[in-house]
């Protein structure tokens, strides 16, 4: 069975499930149809109640954040949903759900997206997924019912749970679609959502607050709080600009660095297959050999500053040049560490000439206090190089190369991780040669490779997570 086919019918049991639960949730009330179509204000639920609510959605939905880091959507429409949920049924806020993700129109890089100009599948997902997660939330939230004079606390605490299960709910089903469509696990979003926590928590307690907004005062008074979560949004969309720039010129500088370093493109693409190969070999998670990868792609970004004359001397460096091109890991460093998402990347640069005896730049840090992810990209990195011809010199056979490795073992290479090198990457290399073959690593799919990585969307479906929410 291929992918596409699994995804549809994946997205097809979602929505199965979600329209199960509509089917369930409307038989639990006989007298929703009359309410929702109610021309009579009076009514708590009416037809201009549920529009209105349905406008918030839209609202809200349309409004998202969008991480430049990670691809993950933010909102304030939760909040929403759970008053609804509380001042209507469960019924209503899957309604107002699956109307407010078919309609929204947010904005991703610069271009508006709708339903019209959305993949069916991305909209279908998102619908279903939507409405089931706060079909259920509104399911929790509902319990307090049976607590009898449920007061503000009860309902908070009914709806941080509800919220927290919905958000586990969206991480089960967003993983699986992960898993069909990229074959790998999503640990990272798991991460990501615990990060997510305290928001939850928080937005769960706004809706209470618009709960308190709506019996208190005139429902319409809810949209004056609106303004200041726009304006807060606002200040979030400047600062999410300014990173996503500071990517978009790193991927400019690095682009850059290929086209005056022609030995930088493949090595960099081998050095970023030894590093991830070494990280797995030695047991990291999904997520550190992602960032160990970013760390590969980018490595050497800081020559970005360093004289071509210099950069590309045919000869041996004399000790001044040699002290400048020394500079490059601390460069590239800097350069990174203006980006939040990639200061990890950034700690593992500046550390990537680290030698485990202290001798190495440019802080001479010693063993432990080298972390693993430099002291990886230093084996990859120096394997590499001891293998391919340089101006000034011949390549190392293989051979000869592995007992340089050992040779150097607790000197300059962690000897743990040389150890893995050999007996867990290089020996299984011969059997997967062909795909170090050097033409794979060209500087055009080196620099592809390089820009997905620094958009750091690569291990999310683009299509679910730039149009999707993240709750
Ligand atoms: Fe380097």
């Amino acid at each position: 069975m291929n992918k596409r086919l699994k995804q549809n019918i994946y997205i097809f049991i979602i929505m199965i499930l979600a329209l199960s639960l509509f089917i369930i949730t409307f038989n639990t009330d006989a007298d929703l149809y009359s309410m929702i179509f109610s021309l009579d204000i009076d009514n708590p639920i009416n037809i201009y109640s549920v529009l209105f609510w349905t406008l918030l959605a839209i609202i809200a939905e349309t409004f998202l954040i969008i991480s430049p880091s990670s691809g993950v959507a933010t909102s304030v429409a939760p909040a929403i949903y759970i008053y609804i949920m509380i001042v209507s049924n469960p019924f209503i806020v899957m309604i107002v759900a699956l109307i407010g993700s078919i309609l929204r129109f947010p904005e991703y890089d610069g271009e508006r997206k709708h339903i019209f100009n959305t993949k069916k599948s991305t909209t279908f997902f998102n619908a279903a997924n939507l409405t089931l997660t706060f079909g259920i939330c509104a399911w929790i939230v509902n319990l307090r019912n049976s607590f009898g004079d449920n007061n503000y606390i009860v309902i908070g605490l009914l709806s941080v749970i509800g919220l927290l299960v919905a958000e586990f709910v969206n991480f089960i089903l967003v993983s699986i679609l992960i898993r069909i469509t990229q074959g790998v696990q999503a640990i990272h979003i798991f991460r990501s959502m615990i990060k997510t926590f305290p928001s939850t928590i928080a937005i769960g307690m706004l809706g209470i607050f618009l709960v308190f907004v709506h019996n208190e005062y005139e429902m319409i008074i809810i949209l004056i709080f609106f303004i200041p979560l726009l304006l807060a949004r606002y200040s979030f969309k400047l600062y999410f600009e300014s990173q996503r720039m500071a990517l978009d010129t790193i991927h400019a500088l690095n682009e850059a660095l290929h086209a005056k370093d022609a030995y930088t493109g493949g090595h960099t693409g081998r050095v970023e297959q030894y590093s991830v190969n070494l990280a797995k070999a030695y047991g990291l998670s999904y997520s550190d050999v992602e960032i160990i990868r970013t760390a590969a792609l980018l490595h050497d970004i800081g020559k970005i500053g360093i004289p071509d004359e210099i950069l590309n001397k045919p000869g041996r460096l004399t000790r001044s040049e040699f002290e400048l091109i020394q500079e490059h890991s601390t460069i590239g460093a800097k350069i990174l560490g203006n980006v939040n998402s990639l200061k990890k990347v950034s700690n593992i640069i500046v550390q990537h000439h680290e030698r485990y005896d202290g001798s190495g730049y440019p802080n001479g840090l010693k063993e432990n206090e080298i972390s693993i992810e430099a002291a990886i990209l230093m084996i990859s990195d120096s394997y590499d190089a001891m293998t391919t011809d340089r101006p000034y010199r011949n390549a190392l056979t293989k051979t000869k190369a592995i007992s340089e490795l050992e040779k150097c073992s607790g000197t300059q290479f962690n000897p743990v991780l040389a150890r893995v090198f050999i007996d867990g990457v290089l020996s299984k290399e011969e059997s997967h040669n062909e795909k170090l073959n050097k033409e794979e690593f060209s500087d055009k799919n080196i620099l592809i490779k390089t820009k997905e990585i620094v958009e750091a969307n690569s291990d999310l479906p683009q299509d679910i997570m730039k149009v999707g929410t993240k709750i």
